[in-house]
């Protein structure tokens, strides 16, 4: 059925025929379209994007040059494995994350195939998901576009790395330390290795993920609402005006792990669910229950992207725990979004405080001995959606196509059970 569309109006479209007494008292599951962030009243103004934010942000990063003679070779390099052997908190942590995988091959998958066919748009890709100019297999010189002679395949296929943070021009830059004295060059430490480092206070501030986690307010909305918005959504809650950042949430104690969709617990510590049994109903009247997902310590839309659907699922179980298919009612907190993009189909994502229910009202069937209640979380949906029309054009994707194989399947093992519990029917 189609989201959106009111259960009036698809049952006067429907022969009346097919309307079985199972059916008469379904209720829809509350599908809508989440607001537009213009609608909301924000809590904070935008934390400022400074001049040197702005320009520590260019993109691609420009090329490092090469690094001061004197440094030790490993002061010298700018692989994460360089940075781990003096830093080794901070690596371990980052090769858990999304940030390191942010090439992966969902990522690689498709531009492998635009290198050079489509370097315009490899570099939009790469904007967000391999900044630095090292991390580029082409460039732009003029008007054309030319091999790049600094690329370093390593550092391309590992994504978002250290110095893709924290490093310009070979100097180090982090988020400023309580104690600690800087030179007249605004340099801390200037005696330690890679000569110290440049602390700024940008590090601390949500401006700096908002760079990659929201869409320039020029590119295209739908319903009034960018396809990455994560900043501004943050901007509508109450954790933004208690001062908790991007980081006190994802990067507690410094911690490097960003853990987000894909992390049972972060989503478990972020939300409250209930529910219950209503009427156990019999064989003429209907078991009656629902199931509610609140969001209540994520700050920004529960999820706050196109790609994960977190499933409401309530279904009837027989007395070996067989789901009896018929009974089987779901709904889905998520924006979809047609896969080319052109149009929403529904958002019912939540902001903190709202709530998600599923209701349900269904004839008891012959041998149902319990409901079960369950909450699924399905951190790539929208990408498998993707990757399964892209592979019905193998030829479009000659070096790609293993990559996208393998990202189709790793969106499917992603996904886990958040919450589950059995109803008895008396
Ligand atoms: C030879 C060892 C060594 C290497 C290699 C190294 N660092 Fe450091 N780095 C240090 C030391 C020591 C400090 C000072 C730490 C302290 O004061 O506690 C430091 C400080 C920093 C800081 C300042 C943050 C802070 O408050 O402590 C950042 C950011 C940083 N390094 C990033 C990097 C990155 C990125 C790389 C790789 C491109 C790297 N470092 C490579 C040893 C190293
Ligand atoms: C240079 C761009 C960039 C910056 C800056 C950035 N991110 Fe990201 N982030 C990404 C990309 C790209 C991904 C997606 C990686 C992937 O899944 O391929 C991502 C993924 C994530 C995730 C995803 C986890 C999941 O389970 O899907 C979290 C959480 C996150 N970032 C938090 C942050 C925070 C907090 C900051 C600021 C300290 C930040 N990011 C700064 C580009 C960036
Ligand atoms: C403005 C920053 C930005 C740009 C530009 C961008 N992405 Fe992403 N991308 C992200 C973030 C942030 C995520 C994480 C979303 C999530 O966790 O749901 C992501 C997730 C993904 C994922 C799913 C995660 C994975 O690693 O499999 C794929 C695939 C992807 N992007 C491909 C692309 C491609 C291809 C382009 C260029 C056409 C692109 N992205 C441009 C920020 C960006
Ligand atoms: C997405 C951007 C990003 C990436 C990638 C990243 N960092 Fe950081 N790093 C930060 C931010 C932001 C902080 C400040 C966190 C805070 O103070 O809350 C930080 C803090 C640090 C510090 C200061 C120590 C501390 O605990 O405060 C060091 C050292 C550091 N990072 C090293 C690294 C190394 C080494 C890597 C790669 C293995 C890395 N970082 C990757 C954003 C990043
Ligand atoms: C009050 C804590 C909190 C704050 C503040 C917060 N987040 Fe989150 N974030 C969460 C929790 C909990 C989740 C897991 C649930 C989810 O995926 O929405 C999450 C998930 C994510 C994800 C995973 C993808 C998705 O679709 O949900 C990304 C990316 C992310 N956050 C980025 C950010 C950025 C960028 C900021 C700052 C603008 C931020 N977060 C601020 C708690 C927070």
């Amino acid at each position: 059925m189609s989201p959106g569309l009111p259960g009036s109006l698809v049952r006067l479209l429907l022969p009346g025929a097919l309307l079985l007494p199972a059916c008469v008292d379904e209720p829809e599951p509350p599908w809508g379209h989440a607001p537009p962030l213009s609608e909301l009243p924000a809590t904070v103004d935008p934390p400022p994007v400074t001049d040197w934010l702005a320009e520590y942000w260019t993109f691609p990063v420009p090329a490092q040059g090469d690094a001061p003679p004197d440094w030790t070779p490993l002061e010298q390099r700018l692989d994460p494995d360089a940075c781990g052997t003096c830093h080794p908190a901070q690596l371990a942590d980052w090769r858990e994350s999304w940030h390191h995988l942010a090439m992966g091959p969902g990522v690689l998958g498709q531009i492998v195939d635009w290198d050079g066919t489509d370097d315009r748009l490899v570099h939009q890709c790469q904007t967000c998901h391999a900044p630095l100019t090292e991390q580029h297999a082409r460039l732009q010189q003029d008007d054309t576009w030319v091999d790049n002679s600094l690329l370093d395949e390593d550092m391309r296929a590992q994504g978002l790395t250290c110095a893709g943070c924290h490093v310009r021009q070979h100097q180090r830059y982090g988020p400023p330390r309580e104690g600690r004295d800087v030179d007249e060059s605004g340099r801390a430490l200037a005696e330690g290795p890679h000569d110290g480092f440049i602390p700024r206070p940008e590090f601390q501030s949500s401006a700096f993920c908002a760079r990659c986690h929201d869409f320039r307010p020029s590119q295209r909305a739908l319903n009034g609402k960018l396809l990455q918005e994560t900043g501004e959504e943050w901007r509508r809650t109450a954790f933004a005006a208690e001062g908790r950042t991007c980081q006190s949430c994802h990067m507690p104690e410094g911690r490097h792990l960003w853990k987000g969709i894909h992390d049972k617990d972060i989503v478990a510590s972020g939300v409250e669910i209930r529910g219950g049994l209503q009427e156990a109903g019999s064989l003429l009247t209907p078991v009656t229950a629902s199931l509610t997902l609140t969001n209540t310590g994520v700050g920004h839309r529960l999820p706050t992207y196109t790609t994960p659907e977190i499933k409401l699922i309530l279904v009837q179980v027989d007395a070996d725990d067989n789901e009896i298919a018929r009974s089987r009612r779901e709904g889905s907190v998520a924006r979809r979004i047609k896969p080319d993009l052109s149009k929403e189909l529904f958002d019912t994502r939540l902001l903190p405080g709202e709530s998600y229910t599923l209701p349900y009202a269904v004839r008891r069937q012959p041998g149902a001995v319990a409901v079960v209640a369950r909450v699924e979380v399905w951190p790539d949906e929208a990408y498998r959606r993707f990757y399964e029309i892209k592979l019905r054009r193998p030829e479009n994707h000659p070096k790609g196509e293993a990559m996208l194989r393998e990202a189709l399947q790793n969106s499917i093992d992603s996904r886990y059970t958040l919450w589950e519990e059995r109803w008895p029917l008396p």
